[in-house]
């Protein structure tokens, strides 16, 4: 059983699909930590009526950037977090974090990466672009994280086709629900150590071939 700890800002619906299938034991894993720079949000009210800690971390609550990043290490040590789960976290993850992490930290983005991502390609502003660049397909991209924002390697995609009648709302509720079911498969691949680097790229390990 694996540690994790889920990073959010918003509704948190990935965030969701994942506690699900550690409840229901297709995830080896439990959440153990939820992080977040925003007390207020969706996914902040779900894991107080599931009772899974809370860390909040944001400039109100430790204005000294050297000690907020020093105390949100120390809250994952504590919790003996294995794998972190960036899930529409806003934030840059601090080094100090993703070198502790190298490799245990995953994001999900909501097109296929390297396009469309990057500082600035957030929520409804990914599917605007997509749609506005007349691509034939977008998608859901996990990726391990870096020190840049949507940067680090690709583990896993899913194509969604784009339909000449698609608006920017129906085509993101179509991508939401593909990263609803590829997330928690790649945080179950990680969680069984199915995730190996070969020639510095990820790649999911089959059970046939472990
Ligand atoms: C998702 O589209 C995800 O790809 C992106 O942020 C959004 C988060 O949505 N990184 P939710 O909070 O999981 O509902």
């Amino acid at each position: 059983m694996k540690n994790i700890a889920a990073f959010v800002s918003g509704s948190g619906s990935n965030f969701r699909a994942i506690h699900k299938q550690t409840l229901n034991g297709n995830i080896p894993g439990e959440i153990v930590l939820v992080v977040s720079n925003n007390p207020n949000c969706g996914a902040i009210t779900y894991a107080e009526e599931n009772s899974i800690q809370i860390f909040i971390v944001n400039n109100t609550r430790f204005s000294n950037p050297d000690t907020r990043e020093y105390t949100l290490l120390q809250a994952l040590l504590k919790a003996e977090v294995d794998l972190i789960c960036l899930a529409g976290y806003m934030k840059l993850l601090p080094q100090n974090i993703v070198q502790q992490y190298k490799n245990k930290i995953l994001n999900i983005h909501p097109a296929l990466l390297p396009d469309f991502g990057g500082k600035g390609y957030y929520g409804m502003k990914v599917h605007e672009a997509v749609l506005k660049s007349g691509a034939e397909y977008s998608g859901a991209t996990v990726h391990f994280v870096d020190e840049k924002y949507d940067h680090g390697p690709i583990i896993a995609q899913r194509k969604v086709k784009i339909l000449d009648t698609d608006t920017v709302e129906a085509l993101a509720e179509r991508v939401l629900k593909v990263e609803h079911e590829l997330y928690p498969e790649v945080v179950k691949a990680s969680c069984e150590n199915r995730i190996i680097m070969e020639n510095n790229k990820p790649r999911i390990l089959e059970y046939n071939e472990n």
